[in-house]
């Protein structure tokens, strides 16, 4: 907590500082760590993960995991090992809890649909509001069996068997649903095709290639032969870009704020947020490119200068759908303001995100355009501190810690350990940075 003064278990005041300085290292990538994970799991051999993500989602993967046999240990030098159990694995004994995981659950769907036994799973209180209906369908095509509640939402009851390949073209552009059925085709019977309304992000065939399997890819058809085997790696997971726009956000907030973070994830499929960054005026640089597995990472050296606003719609909403939150929540002290359309997605995330950021703006005394499919927050206005609530929701919490880095007063933020959903030790490395 930038004030350092923890209220309670899960509330931090943040008061607003003069500007940000200094050099943060950002956590391993989630998007990245999940997908490492489970296939280490089905693979041959033990694989290895520096800089493995700290994330509570990743945690709630590898627990699954070992409850289908295949444990994982943290060595001495911090980096993860996942003893893989090859395509087969364990009847796990009880329910598999995904904890606050879309990602565990719908990623993890696509093995568990291959495998000859019945496994369910479960989440907390938001997890079980979020559609699965996106994952339920293809599987079932593919021949697996699920049961779930409402019409798609969890927990899931999987009645795993023999699969066949389909070519699917999902109706929603999510990676989660791309890679699900990815997975899925590494079991099936010939060739599964996956195609995409919008281009999405494609750590799912970079991970499966950096294990072994042949994924062939043209535009936004991706393509796997069932039956491959994979074989265990060891690897580097790339800094999670979803987290450092939290401190780019930050840094673009005051002129002169001057923020390193090396070693940040910059696949192109991510990494639309630099150049929107980049066009309302940070002064973005990356140096020292190296690639991993295929994962192109580097240093993000971020300077704030003037901020002006942007508009995000359409291919862009899919490519930044993590980082609107932090966008929005600092919107209002650009000058011209944003604009964000096609994202009734960010409704059905770990909270309503487009209300939580309304409501939140809101309380601050900003003024908000909350659309069914967007949010339009005009420019050049001034916040004040107040009580602001998380949601149960990370990505929530954090963005709002940044934007009260610049209102006038202290801000509140209760449930603010929602933020350990995808990075633990968010508050102290931005108490690490700010200065007052
Ligand atoms: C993710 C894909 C996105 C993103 C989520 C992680 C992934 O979700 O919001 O945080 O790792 O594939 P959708 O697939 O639902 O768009």
């Amino acid at each position: 907590m930038p004030d350092g003064s923890k209220l309670d278990g899960s509330s931090v005041i943040v008061r607003p500082a003069r500007g940000v300085r200094g050099r943060v290292r950002i956590p391993g990538d989630k998007s990245i760590s999940h997908r490492y994970a489970m296939l280490a799991a089905i693979a041959e051999g033990t694989s290895r993960f520096q800089n493995f993500s700290a994330a509570r989602d990743c945690a709630s993967t590898l627990d699954c995991l070992e409850a289908l046999g295949s444990k994982w240990r943290r060595a001495e030098d911090g980096a993860i090992e996942v003893h893989g159990v090859g395509p087969r694995l364990r009847t796990p004994t009880e329910a598999l809890d995904c904890g606050n995981s879309g990602s565990t659950m719908r990623m993890l769907s696509g093995i568990l649909a291959a495998q000859p036994f019945t496994s369910e799973l479960f989440g907390d209180e938001s997890l079980t509001r979020r559609p699965m209906a996106r994952i339920i369908a293809p599987l079932c095509e593919m021949g697996a069996k699920i049961e779930s509640r409402d019409g798609g939402r969890p927990p899931l009851k999987i009645h795993g068997g023999p699969l066949k390949a389909i070519h699917y073209r999902p109706e929603v552009a999510s990676a989660q649903v791309k890679t699900c059925v990815l997975f899925a085709g590494l079991f099936a019977n010939g060739e599964t095709v996956v195609e995409e309304p919008i281009r999405t992000r494609d750590h799912g065939e970079i991970a499966l290639r950096a294990f072994g399997a042949e994924v062939a890819r043209n535009g936004n058809i991706a393509r796997i032969r069932g039956g491959q085997k994979l074989g265990a790696i060891e690897a580097r997971v790339p800094g999670d870009l979803s987290s450092a726009a939290f401190f780019l956000c930050a840094a673009a907030l005051f002129p002169g704020s001057e923020l390193t973070l090396p070693g940040i994830l910059m696949n192109p499929t991510r990494a639309r947020l630099l150049d929107i960054l980049i066009e309302m005026g940070l002064k973005i640089s990356a140096t020292q490119l190296e690639e991993h597995h295929g994962e192109l990472a580097g240093t993000l050296e971020a300077r704030g200068a003037a901020w002006k606003g942007a508009t995000v719609a359409g291919a862009d909403t899919a490519a930044l759908i993590d980082e609107i939150p932090v966008l929005a929540a600092v919107a209002p002290y650009t000058e011209n303001g944003l604009e964000v359309r096609d994202a009734k997605e960010l409704r059905v995330k770990e909270s309503d995100r487009i209300a939580a950021v309304a409501a939140n703006l809101r309380k601050m005394g900003a003024e908000v355009d909350e659309r069914p499919d967007g949010l339009r927050i005009p420019g050049g206005q001034r916040l004040h501190g107040a009580e602001l609530e998380s949601f149960g929701d990370h990505r929530i919490a954090m963005a709002f810690a940044v934007a009260a880095l610049r209102a006038e007063g202290e801000t509140t933020i209760h449930g603010a350990n929602a933020a350990g959903v995808s990075y633990p030790s968010f508050f102290r490395d931005l108490q690490n940075v700010a200065s007052y």
